[in-house]
């Protein structure tokens, strides 16, 4: 069977593969401590459930419209302006399957070939997966860990060529974890607006898991009248509403950006499961929902702080300090090149590191290789406290020449 060429300019995921092992060593029965979560550990609010079960007894069970119904693009539009003060309207929104639809049909929608995106590292895997099968060119800019890997304004211009065409931008970051403040993101767009030719693709799909009083904003509402016609917002109902396996995301933009994209999606899935519309309204505008996402916040607030001290306490290990998302990524930078483990072995990088991890001491981190980090690594905090702790003591163990317990 002939496989289309086009798919030999992306790359198999790592992360699945490390996931692949750590599932085949449950299998087995061993005990795995799993760092792998890109997911929230808690359950869909219940009201939205019962919208959409609702909806599935009602018989909402057609076709409905391919950029969503107009009640849920109309809360999507009102929730934009409440919470972003962004002032779509409801037909400058597309609802698609999941954030990472949302933000493929951007770019198939945006890219020519051989337009460049920057990208600022550490950056989530499937952004230069995706621009790469868009027909697009990943350029790469990298953020520092003493900078919390936020990338400055300078670093962004002097990415820029004639052929630049978008900038990705994702706060708070997944796997970052880090967070721009509206200033910084503000220093960063002053810099973009003098280069009319790049837009901008702004993932806020972790915008409401905030820590430690951190506050950022929605790139577009930073200037609206330069902004507006040059960004792609792009959001989903995955992790705020713990909402990862119904699959709704949802992008806005101008008018002409928003009927291109509906026209491409005509002719890919279509609209989203219709019994998923109504749950969307209530996701965003009954407050009962509200109450889950403090208590997710909070909770994840706590267990960040947790595993950043944690990490930082183990010799060869540094991290910088998590303010949104769920994810502390780890240098390990100090224990490379070095003997680790019961059999003092060698690892000269991350997925060295994590596969030897798994083995030897049965915990499951993400090698930052797949991010644009190859001496970090990513661990989820989306797992309770005590599975956080039994982990780490076993990452301090194996650090410190011990195997599994
Ligand atoms: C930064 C970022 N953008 C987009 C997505 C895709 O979200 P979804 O699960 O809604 O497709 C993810 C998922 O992990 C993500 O971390």
């Amino acid at each position: 069977m002939q496989i289309a060429r086009r798919l030999d300019v992306i790359s198999e995921s790592i992360t699945l593969a490390v996931q692949a092992q750590a599932n085949a060593l449950k299998k087995q029965g061993v005990d795995v401590v799993g760092f792998g979560a890109g997911e929230p550990d808690f359950d869909t609010p219940d009201p939205i459930k019962e919208a959409a079960i609702a909806a599935l007894r009602s018989g909402k069970t057609k076709y409905e419209p391919t950029a969503g119904t107009p009640e849920a693009r109309t809360a999507i539009a009102e929730k934009l302006r409440r919470f972003n003060r962004l002032d779509y309207s409801p037909e400058e929104v597309l609802i698609s399957v999941g954030g990472k639809h949302s933000l493929y049909v951007a770019f198939m929608a945006t890219l020519n070939p051989g337009d460049e995106v920057i990208i600022p590292a550490p950056y989530w895997v499937s952004y230069p997966e995706m621009v790469k099968l868009a027909g697009g060119v990943p350029i790469f800019v990298h953020g520092k860990p003493e900078h919390d890997f936020k990338v400055s304004p300078a670093q962004l211009t002097a990415a820029i060529t004639p052929r630049t065409r978008m900038v990705i931008i994702n706060s708070p970051s997944n796997p970052g974890g880090h967070t721009y403040h509206p200033q910084e993101l503000a220093a960063l767009a002053k810099a973009l607006e003098g280069h009319p030719q790049v837009m901008v693709c702004s993932d806020e799909i972790y915008e409401r898991l905030l820590f430690n009083g951190q506050t950022t904003c929605s790139w577009a509402s930073l200037n609206w009248d330069v902004w507006k016609d040059r960004t792609i917002t792009c959001n989903c109902l995955s992790k705020t509403y713990a909402m990862t396996g119904w699959r709704i995301g949802y992008t806005a933009g101008p008018a002409a950006l928003i009927g291109a994209m509906n026209k491409l999606q005509s002719q890919m899935t279509s609209n989203i499961t219709s019994f998923c519309m109504p749950a969307i309204v209530s996701a965003l505008t009954d407050p009962a929902n509200e109450v889950q996402i403090q208590t997710m916040r909070t909770a994840f607030e706590q267990r960040g702080a947790h595993m950043y001290k944690r990490l930082n306490a183990i010799d060869g290990i540094t991290c910088v300090r998590p303010t949104g998302a769920f994810y502390c990524f780890a240098s390990i930078g100090g224990l490379l090149h070095k003997p680790l483990g019961p059999a003092g072995e060698i690892c000269r990088d991350a997925i060295d590191f994590s596969r030897l991890l798994l083995a030897k001491a049965h915990v499951a981190v993400v090698p930052g290789n797949d991010f644009g980090f190859d001496d970090h690594i990513r661990l989820s905090f989306a797992t309770s406290l005590s599975q956080i702790d039994k982990g780490l003591n076993r990452i301090q163990a194996f650090v410190a020449g011990g195997g599994a317990e």
